[in-house]
């Protein structure tokens, strides 16, 4: 009876969130272009305030077939940090405390802790809000603190009240990319996510699949082995 109560009072708590209505990422962890293209995203993005605890640039390079040049070129933004550092921020906490209110937390878990979908909703949720801080607001997190960094390439939004009192979004001005160019690079930036939550998913599928194909080959020898053996028998 109590588990009961706790599994009724868990839904409760989760609904409000979960009704909210996702957009589909559509993302293709087997997509290594998709991949490479989301981890320039990332550093060129994202990396200034939020770190990738867990992986390192040598990993990423050898995972994602990345070259060292690009690498240096397009990966790695501060010069004195070394192929083999773990992806850290370039700000530190103290100086987005400072300058922001707030220190961004490490994405290496993001897509685990929410969900890529969600992760593709909240990037095309900003929009103005001059009541907020930093000018910004986003539909998904509301109040959230960071600031639209990728304003200027999906352009601005602004939030219009609906008749049954529900809020959406509406385009204000346009950005340096068309909509499907913008959810293009999104979809890559979710997918690098998702690939960095779990860098080892895509190698233990396939050695699932060896090891089930492994399997049945076994099995139909033994059945003909089995055979085999009471022919004698009889
Ligand atoms: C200028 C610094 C800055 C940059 C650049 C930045 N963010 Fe953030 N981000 C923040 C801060 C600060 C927060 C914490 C906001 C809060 O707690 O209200 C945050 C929060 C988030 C969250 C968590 C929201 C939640 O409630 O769980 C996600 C996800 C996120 N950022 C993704 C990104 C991605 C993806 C990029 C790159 C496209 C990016 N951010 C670029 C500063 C930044």
């Amino acid at each position: 009876m109590k588990t009961l109560w706790i599994i009724l009072f868990g839904c409760c708590a989760i609904l409000p969130f979960e009704t909210y209505a996702l957009m589909a990422a559509n993302n293709d962890l087997g997509d290594q272009a998709s991949l490479r293209r989301g981890a320039q995203y990332y550093s060129q993005y994202c990396l200034s305030c939020h770190g990738l605890q867990y992986q390192r640039y040598r990993t990423v390079a050898h995972d994602l077939a990345i070259d060292k040049h690009t690498l240096r070129r397009s990966i790695i933004i501060d010069p004195n940090v070394r192929w083999t550092e773990p992806m850290q921020s370039v700000l530190s906490k103290q100086n987005m405390q400072e300058w922001l209110g707030v220190a961004a937390p490490d994405l290496s878990l993001v897509t685990k802790q929410h969900s890529v979908d969600w992760l593709y909703t909240y990037l095309h949720q900003f929009y103005r809000d001059e009541q907020r801080p930093l000018g910004v607001n986003n539909l998904l997190v509301p109040n959230v603190m960071m600031p639209n960094v990728l304003e200027w390439l999906q352009g601005s939004q602004v939030a219009v009240r609906k008749e049954q009192g529900q809020m959406t979004l509406s385009a204000s001005s346009t950005g340096t990319l068309s909509k499907a160019e913008y959810d293009q690079l999104v979809r890559d930036l979710v997918n690098y996510l998702a690939y960095a939550a779990e860098p080892k998913q895509q190698e233990q599928q396939q050695l699932g699949i060896w090891v089930i194909g492994f399997l049945l080959i076994f099995t139909i020898l033994s059945l003909f082995l089995k055979k085999e053996y009471w022919r004698d028998v009889h």
